[in-house]
């Protein structure tokens, strides 16, 4: 079949995917679409063996809030634990993720690895790798593909703290195997979109092309 698409089409559309942290508490994008964006990617994002150790939770409004409470109230005696100063960033911080509209949550099954490394045993030592390559692929489609819509995003690691990551999984009762990888908050833009790309490397430094 004929790609409905061309390659430059592709690379801007990547492209215009940021880090955007001004975000409203708001959806212009529906919660049916947005699951049907997620679903997509789901359908049809590589792992390898096509052994699929990604799950995903889609969190929106209240619950999104919710959740951000949850993550705030676990994190505040560790933050505070660090400082004051530090407590006072990173609640400010996470104040602004709670001000978003909703949250696509990045797991990875560790039934699902193990399963993998029996299945395909000279491959087992690599299977937890192969699934941060293939969340991370999912995660970069989502996060593209809302942009796209309309939406802006940012990416956040919050198993930096793993008395929070627990929180997580309680929140939204998820099974004890999965691990989190990332959570991507998204709304509507209280920003204008940044078009620039943050400066990259030169590509003498960073690509070779071997012919
Ligand atoms: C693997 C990975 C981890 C990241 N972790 C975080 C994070 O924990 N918090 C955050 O605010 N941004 C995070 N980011 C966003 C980066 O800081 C951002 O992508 C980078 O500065 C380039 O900006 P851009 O996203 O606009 O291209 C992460 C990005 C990647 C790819």
């Amino acid at each position: 079949m004929a790609p409905t698409v061309t390659a430059d089409q592709f690379l801007a559309a990547a492209k215009h995917r940021r880090t955007v942290y001004g975000l409203k508490s708001t959806s212009a994008v529906s919660d049916k679409r947005v699951e049907e964006i997620v679903g997509q990617v789901l359908s049809f994002a590589p792992s390898s063996y096509n052994t699929q150790p990604g799950r995903i939770t889609l969190v929106t409004g209240e619950k999104h809030k919710g959740l951000w409470d949850a993550i705030i109230a676990a994190a505040e005696p560790i933050l505070k634990g660090a400082g004051e100063e530090v407590w006072k960033t990173m609640s400010g911080i996470f104040q602004a993720h709670k001000g978003a509209y909703g949250s696509v949550v990045f797991w990875d099954s560790g039934d699902a690895i193990k399963e993998a490394g029996a299945k395909h045993q000279s491959a087992a030592h690599m299977f937890p790798q192969f699934a941060d390559h293939s969340t991370g692929m999912a995660q970069i489609l989502v996060w593209t593909a809302l942009e796209l819509e309309g939406l802006g995003a940012n990416l956040q690691h919050l198993q930096a703290i793993p008395p929070v990551e627990a929180v997580i999984k309680q929140y939204l009762d998820v099974p004890a195997d999965y691990t989190l990888k990332a959570h991507l908050n998204y709304g509507d833009l209280a920003q204008p979109h940044p078009e620039a790309v943050p400066e990259k490397l030169p590509l003498s430094q960073t690509l070779k092309v071997v012919a």
